[in-house]
């Protein structure tokens, strides 16, 4: 079945905020009436300055993270009230930053991702192998865990506001690619895997993502692969002329 492709930048802990407020100028203009599904994460602290910006634009505005609670005493956090509060919906979650770098577990992430769904969000979720765990075989058992894990809890009615991300781990920032036939094995796997979870009919719908050193000159045979919906993008994202390529691919 045809899926849209789903094009988005994850900023990461990237740019000042007037280099934030730029690039979003620019997507605005270069994506203008493109056909694909356009999405940035952006930092917190710039995200309501590029909301003034993508207003009306064709691109989703996306956070990085959201707190698992409503407002209230939570230092630090930033509840999804907010972030909608600002024009921001979308969250990206479970990034392999967050589960590595800062210890967020699965339970966590499914916490954030049942709330940002009850409150009417979009999500994407990220999920992906280290690299000895795809060395010991066990890349499609990790991507399994990680999905029931993560999508505890929620209905089929609601997947219609999850992306899945595919990122190996080890692919991400290192210049290592899957191999498209790879990746497309494994994303065959993964929509095999929510059919199981759900039914055959959300398993046909949801988008699903590869990330890991996506860049223009290896998306188009990525995305060419029949379960390979789009890219989670970081490096090449921070850029409108190394992005805008990507998301120019039909
Ligand atoms: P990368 O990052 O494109 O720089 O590898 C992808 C990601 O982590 O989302």
């Amino acid at each position: 079945m045809a899926r849209t492709h789903y094009i988005a930048g994850n900023w990461k802990m990237n740019t000042s905020k007037a280099e934030a407020v730029a690039l979003a100028k620019d997507l605005v203009a270069q994506l203008k009436g493109k056909k694909n599904k356009f999405m940035i994460g952006v930092p917190f602290v710039y995200l309501d300055a590029v909301a003034q910006v993508v207003k009306g634009s064709n691109i989703i505005l996306a956070a990085q993270d959201c707190a698992a609670t409503g407002n209230g005493a939570h230092t630090g956090e930033v509840s999804c009230e907010m972030l909608k509060d600002i024009g921001c919906t979308c969250v990206i979650l479970g990034h392999s930053e967050r589960r590595h770098e800062i210890g967020e577990s699965d339970e966590l992430i499914n916490k954030k991702v049942r709330r940002a769904l009850a409150q009417g969000m979009e999500v994407d979720l990220c999920i992906g192998e280290l690299l000895a765990e795809r060395e010991a075989g066990e890349a499609e058992n990790v991507c399994a865990f990680q999905l029931s894990a993560g999508l505890a809890g929620v209905t089929a009615e609601q997947m219609k506001n999850v992306t899945i991300a595919y990122e190996p781990v080890w692919a991400i920032g290192t210049g290592k690619t899957a191999t498209p036939a790879d990746a497309e094995a494994i994303h065959k796997f993964i929509r095999g895997y929510i059919a199981k979870l759900y039914n055959q009919k959300v398993a046909d719908e949801v988008i699903i993502q590869y990330g890991g050193s996506m860049k223009a000159s290896n998306a188009k045979e990525l995305l060419a692969q029949p379960d390979i919906d789009g890219g989670l993008i970081g490096g090449a994202a921070l850029k409108a002329e190394t992005f805008v390529p990507i998301c120019e691919i039909e």
